[in-house]
């Protein structure tokens, strides 16, 4: 595996949980939502494509390749349930690591901060470990997106990567 490996970070209302094919039963429920893809692409997976998925990235991709793929589950501290999932692939940069990150928060969780609490504690788990630049990938109309971006620090280049914008932190 390329870079750091991913290991269970705490804020003040959530648990990230380094993401593994044993979160797919819950994480349908959570991620069951057409609306989910309306900027992503795609559609939620039944239970067991997205154990595959789960399973694929845990393993990371092929030892080869210049790249780590990191994972979370946001669990809701005070009552376990989990909210979301955060991303991150790591590839080498210039002066140190980069980072692409992206997230979703199921829509019944939606609108309470919890992208922005889950990807900052993120954002800073990986500047701590060795990550010197940030940046993501997000429609031109995904206002939600945009706007945990921006509270991370990040804004719009005129970069497009398979027509959305990137965004960076510097
Ligand atoms: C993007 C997403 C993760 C945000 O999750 P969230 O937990 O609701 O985010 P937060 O509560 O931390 O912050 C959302 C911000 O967007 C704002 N927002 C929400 N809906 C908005 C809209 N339609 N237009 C403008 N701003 C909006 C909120 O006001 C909030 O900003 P504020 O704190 O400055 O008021 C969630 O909408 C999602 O999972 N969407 C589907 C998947 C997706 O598109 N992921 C992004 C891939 S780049």
């Amino acid at each position: 595996m390329f870079g750091p490996i991913a290991a269970p970070v705490q804020t003040q209302r959530l648990l990230l949980e380094p993401l593994g094919a044993h979160h797919a039963e819950e994480m349908t429920q959570v991620l069951d939502d057409l609306r989910l893809h309306d900027f992503i692409g795609g559609a939620p997976l039944p239970l067991g494509e997205l154990r595959a998925r789960y399973q694929r990235l845990a393993a990371g991709p092929a030892p080869f390749h210049q790249e780590g793929w990191l994972n979370w589950i946001a669990r809701r501290r005070r009552d376990a349930q989990a909210v979301g999932t955060v991303q991150a692939t790591v590839t080498p940069g210039v002066d140190g690591l980069s980072a692409s990150v992206a997230w979703v928060i199921g829509t019944h969780y939606q609108g309470f901060g919890f992208a922005t609490e889950a990807a900052a504690a993120v954002t800073g788990w990986l500047r701590g470990h060795g990550v010197t630049a940030l940046s993501a990938s997000i429609h031109p109309a995904n206002a939600a997106s945009a706007a945990v971006a921006r509270k991370l620090g990040l804004r719009p280049t005129g970069d497009l990567a398979d027509g959305e914008i990137v965004w960076r932190d510097r």
